[in-house]
């Protein structure tokens, strides 16, 4: 058994998609086992994803992580991580593959939809940036 982070981003909730994103997580055999609805701040977006504050697209990245409500989630299942990379599908819509998360629901590679960690070591780091143990019923 394996927990990785989810993020539903608020091209999501925008469009009210936050029940068929789950759905899709649950048909996948992965078990939401802590949830909550948030509105990140420009400061908490950019600390979450501080590893990419070089990169060209951070200002944008954290401006749309804060233009609205988030679903941060923590998944179990096993293989958890990787299983949950695999239904997102490509960070680029227009790369993934169908029937994945974002090839239907994204909207560009920012606005695309579902974040998820890219490693156990990351997973535990970014569940820990969200939940308390109490917040996670496994
Ligand atoms: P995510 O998995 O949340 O991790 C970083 C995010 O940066 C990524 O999904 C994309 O939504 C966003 N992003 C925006 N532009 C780019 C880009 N050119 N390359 C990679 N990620 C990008």
């Amino acid at each position: 058994m394996q927990r990785t982070l989810s993020i539903l981003k608020p091209d999501v909730t925008r469009r009210n998609l936050t029940g068929a994103v789950n759905g899709r997580i649950e048909s996948a055999g992965l078990r939401i086992i802590a949830q909550r609805r948030i509105h990140l701040s420009l400061e908490q977006a950019q600390q979450f994803y501080a590893v990419h504050q070089e990169r060209s697209f951070f200002n944008d990245l954290c401006t749309f992580m804060s233009s609205g409500p988030v679903v941060v989630q923590v998944l179990q299942g096993e293989n958890a991580v990787e299983q949950y990379r695999k239904i997102m599908g490509a960070t680029n819509p227009a790369n993934a593959d169908e029937g994945t998360i974002r090839r239907d629901f994204a909207e560009s590679i920012e606005a695309n939809s579902v974040h998820g960690s890219d490693s156990f070591e990351n997973a535990g780091i970014e569940i820990a940036f969200f939940f308390s143990q109490m917040d996670i019923v496994g």
